[in-house]
């Protein structure tokens, strides 16, 4: 599999991102973001594309971009925290990937997504957003135990993707 592509997938605020982007460097593949893939081709921000178009459609844009790049290779992709929990989308983008979960506690998660104010997170616009994040991380706890799973705590960005890209040049 020397060049699949790397999927990272797990919840809002686990470092897919960040972590993304350093593999991206140490391997010379390209990164891609999938929201920021929308939101270029939308035009619009993800809270804009939830409130005018509904989640359905973000959802359906999500699926498209999964079978496009499931066709690529030399990817790495940094996944909405649910793109990967849609049978379709894993299934099309894990034909030619390497998938790993990023994880972290509710408190960590809570803590990088009020300190990221340049993404707003609309599934996170409730009373409470600790108490959003532990029942939606509940909820999907099942269908992220399908893939490798990577605890993020206590580890810098760059210790994260030396460790996935140990596990990547193992296979
Ligand atoms: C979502 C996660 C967000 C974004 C959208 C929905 C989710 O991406 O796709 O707000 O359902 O978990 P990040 O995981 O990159 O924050």
């Amino acid at each position: 599999m020397a060049r699949a592509n790397i999927i990272l997938t797990g919840f809002m605020g686990t470092g897919k991102t960040t972590v993304g982007k350093l593999l991206a460097k140490y391997l010379g593949y390209l990164f891609v973001d999938t929201d920021e893939l929308i939101q270029a081709r939308s035009g619009q921000t993800i809270p804009e594309i939830f409130r005018e178009k509904g989640e359905a459609a973000f959802r359906r844009m999500e699926a498209d971009i999964a079978r496009e790049l499931g066709g690529m290779e030399r990817l790495i992709v940094s996944t909405g925290g649910r793109l990967m929990l849609d049978e379709g989308n894993a299934a099309a983008l894990g034909a030619n990937g390497r998938v790993f979960c990023l994880q972290a506690t509710p408190e960590e998660i809570m803590a990088r997504v009020t300190g990221d104010a340049s993404v707003e997170r609309p599934l996170l616009q409730a009373g409470s957003p600790i108490d959003r994040i532990v029942e939606l991380m509940q909820e999907r706890t099942e269908g992220y135990a399908r893939f490798t799973q990577i605890l993020t705590s206590d580890k810098t960005p760059e210790e994260v993707a030396r460790c996935l890209l140990d596990l990547y040049q193992a296979d």
